[in-house]
């Protein structure tokens, strides 16, 4: 799954139309995204609303891609059965949306699904440091989540490259993942900091060719 050197890209369901979610399916298959990222949010831990397990469940119908569901909730706890039960392959929940962190990761896992540990720009690392053993992807926000379309925060891309150190060092077996502010001007810095998961919504669903945005993070382009 993982590849040293070319990252897995997983378009975000958040900027596409939610009335023909689909075809935005069909568009990232065509174009050669990876996964499918979903950006689940309850009006709380992010301001706005997006959809629930029933949306993800009912589109498992129309793809064989990983789902990749992110859940901006608070209380992740009371939902991940009804995640587990219908298409999530990675359930991905945020440092500071509940307590007991450990004890709902080893709930994910034992449904058979990967799980994943978030952090907004504002939280360290530290913060997740007990949880890096056990879990199979972190997830670096690289903005404050809510919304597409946001100026990527440079900052945060340290994170990455201490994670990357940090899984060399220990033997850790986690994807590293970044979301928010890809695009095409910001490709050459994400690049660099290696992530070998790119979410990116809004400058792949407003590209003009979505396919050759895709590219840019596949190929030794000219922005590395
Ligand atoms: C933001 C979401 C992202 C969002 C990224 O809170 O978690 O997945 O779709 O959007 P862009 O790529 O437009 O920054
Ligand atoms: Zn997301």
């Amino acid at each position: 799954m993982e590849n040293n050197n070319i990252p897995i890209v997983a378009p975000s369901l958040l900027s596409a139309d939610f009335s023909d979610m689909e075809t935005a399916l069909t568009l990232i298959e065509k174009s050669g995204g990876d996964w499918v990222h979903f950006d689940v949010m309850d009006g709380t831990f992010v301001p706005d609303i997006t959809f629930g397990h029933k949306m993800v469940n009912d589109m498992r119908k129309r793809s064989n891609l990983p789902f990749d569901v992110h859940l901006m909730v608070y209380h992740p706890e009371t939902q991940i059965e009804k995640f587990a039960h219908g298409g999530a392959d990675y359930i991905t929940i945020h440092a500071e949306a509940t307590i007991h962190l450990n004890s709902i990761i080893s709930q994910i896992k034992e449904f058979g699904i990967k799980a994943g540990i978030s952090i907004v720009p504002s939280t360290e690392l530290s913060r997740i440091q007990e949880l890096l053993p056990v879990v199979d992807l972190v997830l670096v926000m690289t903005v404050n989540p809510g919304y597409g379309g946001q100026k990527l925060i440079p900052e945060t891309l340290k994170k990455i490259i201490a994670l990357k150190e940090l899984k060399q060092k220990m033997g850790y077996n986690y994807i590293i993942e970044m979301d928010g502010g890809v695009n095409r001007e910001s490709c050459a810095q994400v690049l660099k900091a290696g992530p070998e998961a790119i979410v990116t919504g809004s400058a792949f669903f407003d590209d003009k060719d979505p396919a050759a945005y895709i590219q840019l993070f596949k190929t030794e382009c000219n922005c590395r």
